[in-house]
This record gives C-alpha cells, sequence and structure tokens, in this order.
C-alpha cells in the first residue's frame, strides 16, 4: 500500500543530494538509492550540512532539520521498500541505458499508483518511459542546481505521459515549495537547449583566445545581469554532464551543437568542474573558487 509521504530517489550525486534534501524538508520519507556507498555517504554529509545551515540562518527549526535527517534512508540497491513509495525520482547518470534498467527495474517493485520522475537534462522522456508497460506515468522533472536555492521545476511531458502523472508532478513541486513550467518534450526542453548552446560558445570563446575566463564569465554577469558566467554555471553544473548533453543535443539537433573540444580535452583531463574541485577555475577545500585560477586554453 503506497503512503502519499514516500519518495525515492535513484542517484545520490548532486542532484539527488538536492532533490532527496528538499523532499525531507517537505515531510517525505525519502529512500535515496545509489550504488556507489561513497555517493551515499558524501549525500548524507551533505544534507547534513544544508540542513545545519537552514537551522544557523534561521530558516529551519533545530527540531524539524532532526527530524528531516531521520526521514532518510539510504540503499544500494532497488529493493522492496520501493512497494512504499508514491513517487520515484530517477536522477542517475545522464546515460539512456542505465535510465531505462532503472526504470524497468523500478517499475517491477513499485506500487501501480507510484508515478516515475526522471531529472534527465536533456534526453527523450518518451524513450526513456518506453521500457516499462505504463509509459503513462513517466513524466520529466527537471530540477535546478544547486536545487534548495533553485525555484523552478521543468516538467516535461512525453508522448504518453497521462494527464493524472501531470497533475501529479505539478502536485508535487508546490509541496516543495517550488514554481514549474509545463514543456512538451523537445530534446533539451527550454532550459538545457540554451544554457548548453551558451556554455559551449563560452567554451569556443575560451578555446580560442578571445577573452580569459574570468573576463567571459564577468560579460555575461555584468552586461546582462546573469547571477553567474557561463564557465562557472558549468563547473556548477559539471562538464561530464554537460558533455553529455550536448553530445545527445549534437545527434539529434545537429551541428549547432557540437561540443567544444575544449570540453571534451577537460573531461578527459578530469575536470569536472566544482564536485571536483577543478573545472575551468580550482576550488579550495571550502568550495571557494581561487582567485586568478581560470584555465588558460591559448598558451
Ligand atoms: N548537474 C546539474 O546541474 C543537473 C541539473 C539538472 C539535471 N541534471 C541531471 O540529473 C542527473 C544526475 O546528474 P548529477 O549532476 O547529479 O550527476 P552526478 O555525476 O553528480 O551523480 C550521478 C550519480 O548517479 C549514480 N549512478 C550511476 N549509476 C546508477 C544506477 N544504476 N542507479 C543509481 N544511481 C546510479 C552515480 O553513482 C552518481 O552518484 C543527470 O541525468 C543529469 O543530466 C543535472
Amino acid at each position: 500500500m503506497s503512503s502519499k509521504n514516500e519518495v525515492s530517489v535513484v542517484g545520490a550525486g548532486l542532484m539527488g543530494t538536492g532533490i532527496a534534501h528538499g523532499f525531507a524538508v517537505a515531510g517525505c520519507d525519502v529512500l535515496l538509492i545509489d550504488p556507489a556507498q561513497g555517493a551515499l555517504d558524501k549525500a548524507l554529509k551533505s544534507i547534513g550540512k544544508l540542513l545545519d545551515e537552514g537551522v544557523s540562518r534561521g530558516k529551519l527549526a533545530e527540531a524539524d532539520a532532526q527530524a528531516a535527517k531521520a526521514r532518510i534512508t539510504t540503499a544500494t540497491t532497488l529493493d522492496e521498500r520501493l512497494a512504499n513509495a508514491a513517487l520515484l525520482v530517477e536522477t542517475a547518470v545522464e546515460n539512456i541505458e542505465i535510465k531505462h534498467t532503472i526504470l524497468k527495474d523500478a517499475a517491477a517493485l513499485l506500487p501501480s499508483t507510484a508515478f516515475l520522475a526522471t531529472n534527465t537534462s536533456a534526453l527523450s522522456i518518451s524513450e526513456i518511459a518506453s521500457v516499462i508497460d505504463t509509459p503513462g506515468r513517466v513524466i520529466g522533472m527537471h530540477f535546478f542546481n544547486p536545487v534548495p536555492k533553485m525555484k523552478l521545476v521543468e516538467i516535461i511531458r512525453g508522448l504518453e505521459t497521462s494527464d493524472e502523472a501531470l497533475v501529479q508532478a505539478i502536485d508535487w513541486v508546490k509541496r516543495l515549495g517550488k514554481d514549474h513550467i509545463v514543456v512538451n518534450e523537445a530534446p533539451g526542453f527550454t532550459t538545457s537547449r540554451m544554457s548548453a548552446m551558451m556554455g559551449n560558445e563560452a567554451m569556443y570563446m575560451l578555446a580560442e583566445g578571445v577573452a580569459s575566463a574570468e573576463d567571459i564569465d564577468k560579460s555575461l554577469r555584468m552586461a546582462f545581469n546573469h547571477p553567474m558566467g557561463p564557465l562557472e554555471l558549468g563547473d556548477l553544473t559539471g562538464w561530464d554532464t554537460r558533455l553529455r548533453v550536448l553530445q545527445y543535443l549534437h545527434g539529434v539537433m545537429g551541428e549547432k551543437f557540437r561540443p567544444c573540444p575544449l570540453i571534451i580535452k577537460m573531461v578527459k583531463a578530469g575536470r569536472h568542474g566544482r564536485k571536483v574541485g577543478r573545472g575551468v577555475y580550482e576550488y579550495d577545500e571550502n568550495g571557494a573558487k581561487v582567485p586568478g585560477s581560470g584555465l588558460r586554453a591559448v598558451r
């Protein structure tokens, strides 16, 4: 019997961490699943830190923070506990085969009333949903990074997504205290299509030596009032994830999304961004950007 309160979050990386935190603060019991025990440990530590910050900023009572912490349990595999879930949010790596395996395995364990949301940045919701017998239950719920700060969730309807799944997704977003837009499935939806294009172009400019990383970022911050520049945003997103999105968009939408070779080189070098302490910029142990560390692509 599914309880209205229970959410399974599959994938405990950057996004799964923020999503699990959000649902726990909203009063839901959360089962956070990732095959990597290290990812689960790191996620719990980050969630603890986020909750403590909420208390010290006066946004959360100490008792509520403790209750939110206690609502999160973890697992390294999908198991029979999924029978309690009303919603599953898939937020594992951006790879269609992995997402297919998760959905197939989850559908066999979830109650028939549960909905399945995917946090894919760009992939086809219809294709992700195609591996289960009830694709009407599958919907895109695209969160933004960092999840606790970003107020929007982009809701994406696949070809088979039911009206009920859409109503449910909007309810869940409201419950998280966030706002939403509804998008009909298209590669990259609205947000990833624009930000992938801008981040890629910024990397081409860096590679061509048009300006320094610092000045490319400063231009968008100061000329157009963006809260951060496109290279800073790529560091926050993770260039490995950004590259997968660009490769997908390049495949389905053509030349304009061809990934900049400098992004490919950076990912090969392990400069994945903030999550590993180095991307276009370098970050200290507190996550602060090291001044003057912007990558010099042209020497
Ligand atoms: N990073 C962003 O800014 C951002 C924003 C919106 C959406 N997304 C999307 O969210 C998803 C996750 O991105 P992320 O940035 O959190 O990536 P990440 O690399 O930080 O984390 C991915 C996690 O998936 C786990 N994983 C791998 N195989 C798995 C499996 N079979 N089952 C469960 N977990 C598995 C990994 O162990 C890892 O912990 C991707 O689809 C990405 O495109 C990312």
